[in-house]
C-alpha cells in the first residue's frame, strides 16, 4: 500500500480517487481534518477496503511510526499542509507547525522506518513531497518561467514554510540517502476545491449573487493546472522520477486573475444565466490587494515532459468548463462546506 498524507484535502482527495481508478493498491490516508479536510470528498470510497482512513497529525511521530510499522507502505506521498496564502498572512504559526515542523517529524518517522526495511523494500521505497511553484518567488512580465534551477525566493509565510520543507526533504536525501522526490506545481483547480481559493470562491459567490473580489488590479498572473493532471504527474514521478530530483509541474496556462474570473462569468452566463439578464461580470468588485502579493508565477514544465513523458491532458478552456459544471451539480457538497468556520473566514478576510 501507499501512505497519503492530507488525503482529505483538495488535491489529496482527488489523488486518492484517481489512484483507485487506476490501481488496486490500497491507500492509507492520514489527515488531521483541519478546516480544509473533508471526508465527504471520499464518500464514494466509504465501503471500499482499499481506502483506510486515520485521523492524525503528520507531526505525531508515535502515531506515524506505528502506522508505518503496521501497514508497511512502499511509499509516502506528502500532501498534508496549511495551503492558503491569505490565512498564512493572518496567522503564520500553523504553517510553520505543519509545513515545517510536521514535515520534519514525518521525515524522521520515514527515515527510521526505511532504515529497518530489507534491501529490496529499501530500494523500492519512495518519499514524495508535494510542493508548490510559490517557493521560487515572483516574476516580472517578461521573465522566463521557473525551472528546477531557479533559486528559491519565497515571499509569503506560506511559501517560506513550503520552501523550508523542500529543503528538509532535499537534506534527508543528501545526508541520509532517503529516497525522496519533490514536485513543485502551479495553481490547481477542479472538483473539491475549498472555496477560500479564487476559482471556487468566485464560482460560489457568483451563483449566490455576491461580489467577486479581485485583489488589486487583477493583473496578477498564475499558471493553472486541472487537478487530475497534477494527480497524473505525481503518479508518473512516483513511478519513474529520479531519486533526489525535483520536477516542476504546470499547465502551460498563464492567465491574469481578471481573465480567469471573466471566463468563469462567461461560462455561467451560458449555463446558468442571471434572471435579470445581466452578465455575472457585473458582480466583479476590486478590493484591497493581498500584502506582498506575488505578481506572476509561470512554470517551465519541460523537464517532466522530456524525462518522464508527462504533459497535461486538459487545456484551461476544457478544465474550467468541467469545474463550473461540477460546482453546479454538487450543490450539497457546497452547502456542507460553507460552515460556520468558513463564514468567519470570509468576514475576517473580506469585511
Ligand atoms: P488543502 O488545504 O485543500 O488540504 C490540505 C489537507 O492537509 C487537509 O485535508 C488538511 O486536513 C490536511 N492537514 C493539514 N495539516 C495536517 C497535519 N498536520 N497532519 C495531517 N494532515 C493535515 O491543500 P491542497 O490544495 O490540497 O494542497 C495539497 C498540497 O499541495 C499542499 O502541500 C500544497 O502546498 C500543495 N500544492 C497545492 C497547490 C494548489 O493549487 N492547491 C498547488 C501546488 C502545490
Ligand atoms: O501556485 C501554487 C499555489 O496556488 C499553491 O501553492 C497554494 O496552496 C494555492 O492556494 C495557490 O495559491 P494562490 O495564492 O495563487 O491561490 P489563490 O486562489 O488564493 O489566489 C489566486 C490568485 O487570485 C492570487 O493572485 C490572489 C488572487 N485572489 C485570490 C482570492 C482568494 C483574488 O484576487 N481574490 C480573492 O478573493
Amino acid at each position: 500500500m501507499i501512505l497519503v498524507t492530507g488525503g482529505a484535502g483538495f488535491i489529496g482527495s482527488n489523488f486518492i480517487l484517481d489512484w483507485l481508478t487506476q490501481s488496486d493498491e490500497a491507500v492509507l490516508n492520514l489527515d488531521l481534518l483541519t478546516y480544509a479536510g473533508n471526508l465527504e470528498n471520499l464518500s464514494s470510497l466509504q465501503d471500499d477496503p482499499r481506502h483506510v482512513f486515520v485521523k492524525g497529525d503528520i507531526g505525531d511521530t508515535k502515531l506515524v511510526s506505528e502506522l508505518l510499522d503496521k501497514h508497511k507502505p512502499r511509499a509516502v506521498i506528502n500532501f498534508a499542509a496549511e495551503s492558503h496564502v491569505d490565512r498564512s498572512i493572518h496567522g503564520p504559526e500553523d504553517f510553520i507547525q505543519t509545513n515545517v515542523v510536521g514535515t520534519f517529524h514525518l521525515l524522521e518517522s520515514a527515515r527510521a522506518y526505511w532504515a529497518e526495511l530489507d534491501e529490496e523494500a529499501k530500494s523500492d521505497f519512495r518519499f514524495l513531497h508535494v510542493s508548490t511553484d510559490e517557493v521560487y518567488g515572483t516574476l516580472g512580465n517578461s521573465d522566463p518561467a521557473f525551472t528546477e534551477a531557479t533559486p528559491y525566493a519565497p515571499n509569503s509565510p506560506y511559501s517560506a514554510s513550503k520552501a523550508a520543507s523542500d529543503h528538509l526533504v532535499r537534506a534527508y536525501h543528501h545526508t541520509y540517502g532517503l529516497p525522496v522526490l519533490t514536485t513543485n506545481c502551479s495553481n490547481n483547480y477542479g472538483p473539491y476545491h475549498f472555496p477560500e481559493k479564487l476559482i471556487p470562491l468566485c464560482l460560489l459567490n457568483a451563483m449566490a449573487g455576491k461580489p467577486l473580489p479581485i485583489y488589486g488590479d487583477g493583473q496578477q498572473v498564475r499558471d493553472w493546472l486541472f487537478v487530475k493532471d497534477h494527480c497524473g504527474a505525481i503518479r508518473r514521478v512516483l513511478a519513474e522520477g529520479k531519486l533526489g530530483e525535483t520536477y516542476n509541474v504546470g499547465g502551460w496556462n498563464e492567465k491574469a486573475n481578471l481573465n480567469v474570473v471573466n471566463t468563469l462569468c462567461e461560462i455561467l452566463d451560458e449555463l446558468k444565466p442571471r434572471e435579470d439578464g445581466l452578465s455575472y461580470k457585473a458582480q466583479i468588485t476590486f478590493v484591497k490587494d493581498r500584502p506582498g502579493h506575488d505578481r506572476r508565477y509561470a512554470i517551465d514544465a519541460t523537464k517532466i515532459e522530456r524525462d518522464l513523458g508527462w504533459k497535461p491532458q486538459e487545456t484551461f478552456e476544457t478544465g474550467i468548463r468541467k469545474t463550473v459544471i461540477w460546482y453546479m451539480e454538487n450543490q450539497s457538497w457546497v452547502a456542507n462546506v460553507v460552515s460556520g468556520e468558513y463564514r468567519q473566514w470570509l468576514n475576517k478576510q473580506y469585511s
